[in-house]
């Protein structure tokens, strides 16, 4: 089977250590199932372990791939939970799991014809969603679930701002949060992807730009670029929820305007199980679908790549591992 795996890592020429070679089907060990994979999509986690970020060198080579939409074992139509872990190693929370893993770090991920993984992360796919939409939603939608509302509680009538409105996460976090009945700002350094963000109900705000009013939760995963503009936005006692840092992770800290403030700060990583299973819930019974710019065979992966290293997509690239392969 064809697979797309880092072999080695650079972070200034990260495509370098990407190849797109044969394979063979894995072999599922006992409590794990086989998924013949229709549909995955690419996440900035792929990039960062090309780029030798967050994975070790002798974890290489490895099939990358978080996301995986397919057939399970039994020829039912699939969407893969992306964290192996353990709910009692995390206090009932897979995502404190402190061995937890997401697919691609410790085991191979999803760019592949075949995937392994414990049956306990094969999540029934819904007739509603299609394999491309159920691939772009594991980790993108499943992090801006769990940050939204888990993290940031945030209710109908909240103002939310959502930092970079183009990324895989962002765009998820928009339309979660319109879904969900909050008013939602949204930036972005590119006027192409403020206009597509205000079609989804958003209001359009260039990167560092001022808002008409305070918010009461902002959602980064940008990271140094935009940290400071997050803090200035946000309310009294107001809430920042930060999953990533695509352009840095240490800005000033501003321990004054955060004490004085009384900002929350909040970390998040993925999301447990049955925040997925309520993700997947939202998105049919609100209609709400991934906003997909790229579908490519495996074959063209290094093109996806590129297409998210210049910053040049709004949404998420699927990747088909078997072009002939359907995806309806
Ligand atoms: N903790 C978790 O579980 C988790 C899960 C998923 C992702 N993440 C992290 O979250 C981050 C986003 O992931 P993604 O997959 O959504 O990536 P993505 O689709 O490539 O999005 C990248 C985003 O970064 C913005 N951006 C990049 N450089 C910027 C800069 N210099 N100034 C302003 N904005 C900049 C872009 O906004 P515009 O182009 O619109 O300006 C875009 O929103 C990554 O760091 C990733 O590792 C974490």
């Amino acid at each position: 089977m064809l697979v797309a795996r880092a072999v080695s890592q650079s972070a200034t020429d990260p495509l370098s250590g990407l190849q797109v070679t044969d394979a063979p089907v894995p072999d599922p060990p006992p409590g794990w199932a086989l998924v013949r994979v229709v549909s995955s999509s690419l996440n900035m986690h792929d990039l960062w372990t090309l780029r030798g970020v967050g994975h070790p060198a002798d974890q290489l080579p490895r099939t990358l791939g978080c996301d995986a939409a397919g057939y399970g074992p039994d020829g039912s139509r699939v969407v893969v939970y992306p964290v192996i872990a353990s709910p009692d190693r995390g206090f009932g929370d897979e995502t404190l799991d402190p061995q937890r893993a997401l697919l691609s770090e410790r085991h191979d991920g999803a760019f592949a014809e075949y995937l392994v993984v414990p049956e306990r992360n094969l999540v029934p796919l819904p007739n509603e969603l299609s394999f491309d939409e159920a691939a772009c939603l594991p980790v993108a939608w499943g992090t801006a679930y769990r940050m939204l509302f888990t993290q940031a509680n945030v209710r109908a009538g909240d103002r939310v701002l959502v930092q970079g409105a183009g990324g895989g996460v962002a765009s998820a976090a928009i339309k979660l949060a319109l879904a969900a009945g909050a008013t939602v700002y949204a930036t972005s350094r590119s006027p192409e992807k403020l206009a597509v963000a205000e079609t989804w109900g958003a209001r359009g705000i260039a990167s560092g730009g001022r808002l008409p009013e305070k918010v009461d939760v902002v959602v980064e995963t940008v990271g140094e670029a935009t940290w400071s503009h997050s803090l200035k936005c946000l309310r009294p006692g107001g809430t920042v929820v930060i999953a990533g840092a695509t352009s840095g992770v240490n800005p000033p800290a501003d321990l004054g305007r955060v004490f004085y403030q009384q900002q929350r700060i909040l970390g998040s990583t993925g999301c447990t199980l049955i925040e997925m299973q309520r993700m997947l819930r939202m998105v049919i019974a609100t209609g709400v679908r991934p906003v997909i710019d790229h579908t490519l065979p495996l074959s063209e992966i290094h093109k996806g790549f590129q297409l998210m290293i210049d910053g040049d997509i709004t949404g998420k690239v699927v990747i088909h591992p078997n072009p002939e392969g359907e995806t309806a």
